[in-house]
């Protein structure tokens, strides 16, 4: 069953039932300030930070479920709806909810009035609008009364949801014609308000909560609606909000339009006042006056819809097939950015308040995003490194305010490092740009370094830390957060991912002696360009090591082992009661290297797709773990089906794509993508549950009760790596240290597609056919119309160039 349906010209998804089965959600903001905002408006708003930096109120895990958004209220003649459905859960006469690039519009209609809500955040500048247009559409002159309601948040979001006995005491604000400023803690230590305002003279306001709803309703009945006359409230402690009431006149016929802003401003500490107790409101002023009628709205709309179009146009590809299209040429990279911003702090699975920036997560995520904001990436990969220790581990998280590393999680997750050497050569791929290794950032404790001697410290951390197979040690968990090896925790509620019972626990990952495989020639390579050949030679050393190590103590019959625990006992294999598979392993070794030329890598591949294969796509391991396991934690705690016991992790799905495209088995590596790509999974939405937009982490296995149902959408690694697997092995167009590679691996019955790849100053039209219909070979390519030799298209002065490859 279907919620809705894409709109590709328009790039949007349009939502034509507000009771979706799980609020199905968007994000405005790409750079300072950040929405999230439901297909009923529900959501809230924040400044940089998500949890030190809320400004409007959110209610997670509520009942009922999305509660807290920007919320509007039509009055008219005693009655009340909500044009949005919520909060009211209005019976409305007409419902679609557009989410598109950055911003979300929401139309409906009502006892013939129509409204049209425009919510985005304009670039440049700290606030949301809000663009509401409300027309008329009956023959009689009409009266009618606009609310809007938001509540504030009083910052620190977690704060603001447990010392109620101080914040029921701080709350403060001042109303100024049509805006309303909260400015709780600003007469201290705080040098920030917000405000919410409307382009037009209000009838009345409300800011304090109670006096607006009553202490016993909820936002579908407040108080003031039954009346229509707003309090004037000002709200002392509690509970501030913002609400305006605005009359408005409409004859048969007529539209009229209200710019609705909720800004942040910050003030410098000798320019706070502008008299005893009353806040400087010059910044906000100017800010509101910037958008205060529809002209600059929609000018600055535009504006939106360019960035957008710019960003998208680095990469876009012309299929038959239209689900395709719209995950590569759309959603999928719209994720990626929504990732790469956000990392894994705010969504509606993920409270705003929990995370950092991981250092993990964003060097993957960045490989999905390079292509489109190379600048950035190099930006955020200095962040990164200078969370590094000198021996290459490093704080598993930052903070993105301070930029500090999270003390209470620290380090210890031993695949960290490599994930450095994987976004750098990425970028280095994407940019040609070598000189960022020479670019100065100091490891974590002020020593001086460069970006290259991060990478040598994030190879040698695994060089240095081999356990009794030779093999790399795992420390608190690899890549599998939920793998932990050395825990032991017997004491309930005590977090997996930070305690750890035994010392100098010998447990080892072969997974991440995959993933050294993979990163390290690249690794040799950056080592070479630098011209320190020795350590080039003695990094080729390691690798060969570990090649071995692999290939001795990391292959099971048929299929590559997980881990080697605390008591050196082999995991992931046939032996093993439950888990007997992971998939992880089988990825990053194929990718690796490991088994391509003996038959071992098909064989895995084989295996991977009799034990872990489902309709749903592809399981994490296979048998499930009935019991809880203290040898491996945080794994055998998640019942049967979920997470990473069991479930269709989407995140790793693309590293068993890739290992396939290896073969050049493209059938398999596109049955596994289409089985998981949202958009190919819109028909069964009801299922499924999240957005047919956007991949979720994980969907639910066939152990779980609810096979196929998917949560935790938005921010996963899931983005990234898919995006990969598509454009880069499936797709074939693959950046690589000197030129764009061609090297397409796609299902046998493909006949042709076209892609447009801007690379490194070129827009390359590359036309793929394949005439033989193969799944992997090219025979010639051309380059404005001459041959060339090899799969490389060097990168050249031309703006353009038009590229055909025959597969054969
Ligand atoms: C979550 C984490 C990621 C981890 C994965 C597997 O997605 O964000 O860091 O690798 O789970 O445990
Ligand atoms: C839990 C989750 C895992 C995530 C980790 C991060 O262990 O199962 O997916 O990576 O938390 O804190």
């Amino acid at each position: 069953m279907k919620y809705g349906h894409f709109d590709d010209r328009n790039k949007e998804y349009i939502i034509q039932k507000p009771d979706t089965p799980y609020p199905w959600i968007n994000y405005l903001g790409s750079e300072e300030f950040f929405g999230l905002i439901s297909n009923t408006a529900g959501g809230y708003s924040f400044y940089k930070d998500a949890s030190k930096r809320r400004l409007t109120r959110y209610r997670y895990n509520n009942v009922p479920t999305d509660a807290g958004g920007r919320y509007y209220y039509i009055y008219e003649k005693g009655e009340y709806f909500s044009p949005a459905w919520a909060p009211q859960k209005s019976n409305l006469d007409s419902y679609q909810c557009r989410h598109g690039l950055g911003y979300t519009i929401i139309e409906s209609e009502k006892n013939l009035l129509k409204t049209e809500m425009k919510f985005f955040v304009p670039l440049g500048d700290n606030l949301e609008i809000h663009q509401i247009k409300i027309k008329n559409l009956s023959n009689e002159h009409r009266k009618i009364k606009l609310f809007s309601f938001l509540e504030f948040c009083l910052y620190d979001a977690e704060d603001d949801m447990t010392n109620f006995q101080r914040n029921f005491n701080t709350g403060e604000v001042e109303v100024d014609g049509s805006t309303i400023y909260h400015k709780t803690e600003y007469r201290e230590r705080r040098n920030h308000y917000s405000f919410y305002t409307v382009n037009q003279e209000i009838s009345g306001f409300d800011t304090d909560r109670e006096s607006f709803l009553g202490l016993y309703n909820s936002f579908s009945n407040p108080d003031v609606l039954k009346t229509g006359e707003s309090n004037n409230s000002i709200a002392h402690g509690w509970s501030p909000i913002g609400s305006h009431s605005l009359e408005i006149e409409l004859n048969a016929g007529q539209e009229k339009e209200f710019i609705f802003q909720l800004g942040y401003i910050e003030n410098k500490e000798e320019e706070k006042w502008e008299s005893k107790g009353v806040i400087n409101k010059n910044k906000a002023k100017k800010l509101i006056s910037k958008y205060n009628s529809s002209d600059k709205v929609n000018k600055a709309f535009k504006k939106l819809s360019k960035h957008w179009e710019k960003l998208l146009s680095s990469f876009s590809i012309k299929h038959p097939d239209p689900k395709l299209e719209r995950m590569v040429n759309i959603w999928n990279q719209y994720q990626n950015m929504v990732t790469y911003n956000l990392a894994r702090s705010a969504s509606y699975f993920e409270s705003g308040i929990s995370r950092g920036i991981g250092f993990r997560d964003s060097n993957q995520d960045l490989l999905g995003s390079a292509h489109m904001i190379p600048e950035r990436v190099k930006k955020r990969i200095k962040d990164l490194a200078s969370t590094q220790f000198e021996d290459g581990s490093a704080f598993h998280q930052y903070q993105p305010l301070t930029k500090k590393g999270n003390d209470k999680i620290g380090s210890g997750f031993n695949d960290d490092p490599l994930w450095l050497i994987f976004a750098v050569a990425a970028y280095i791929k994407e940019t040609g740009d070598y000189e960022i290794l020479k670019e100065t950032v100091p490891f974590n404790n002020g020593k001086k370094a460069t970006i290259f001697d991060h990478l040598e410290a994030s190879f040698m951390h695994v060089v240095n830390n081999l356990g009794p197979h030779n093999l790399p040690l795992i420390g608190h968990a690899d890549w599998n957060d939920c793998l932990n090896l050395s825990a032991f925790s017997e004491k309930p509620g005590e977090s997996f991912q930070t305690v750890s019972n035994k010392d100098n626990s010998p447990a080892e990952s072969v997974m991440i002696a995959g993933m050294f495989l993979t990163a390290g020639p690249d690794f040799v390579h950056l080592s070479r360009k630098m011209n320190k050949n020795k350590l080039a030679k003695k990094a080729e050393m390691a690798l060969e090591e570990m090649k071995a190590a692999v290939n001795k103590y990391g292959r099971d019959d048929e299929w590559f082992v997980r881990a080697y625990d605390y008591y050196s006992k082999p995991l992931g294999t046939k032996d093993n009661k439950y888990a007997k598979i992971f998939i992880e392993p089988q990825g990053f070794c194929i990718m690796g290297g490991i088994g391509l030329k003996d038959g071992f890598a098909e064989k895995t591949l084989d295996s991977v797709n009799r034990k872990l294969n489902s309709e749903h796509g592809l399981m994490i391991l296979d048998p499930t773990i009935k019991e809880y396991q203290i040898n491996m934690g945080e794994v055998s705690s998640y019942p049967p089906g979920y997470k990473e016991n069991g479930a269709i992790f989407c995140h790793n799905n693309p590293w068993i794509m890739i290992a396939e495209t290896i073969i050049g088995n493209g059938e398999r590596a596109f049955e596994y993508y289409s089985k998981i790509a949202p958009a190919y999974r819109e028909d069964i939405s009801k299922l499924h549950r999240t957005e047919p937009y956007v991949y979720a982490q994980m969907i639910a296995g066939k152990d779980a009760a609810s096979f196929g149902e998917a949560k935790n959408s938005w921010l996963t690694g899931t983005a990234a790596w898919n995006f990969v697997a598509i454009s880069q092995w499936m797709l074939g167009i693959r950046p690589d240290f000197d030129g764009l590679k061609i090297d397409p691996c796609i299902p046998a019955e493909w006949d042709e597609y076209t892609v447009i790849r801007k690379f490194r100053g070129c827009k390359f039209k590359i036309n793929v056919k394949n005439p033989k219909n193969i799944n992997k070979g090219v025979e010639k390519i051309f380059v404005d119309g001459k041959e060339i030799e090899g799969q490389l298209l060097k990168t050249h002065d031309k703006d353009e160039s038009k590229v055909e490859v025959i597969m054969g």
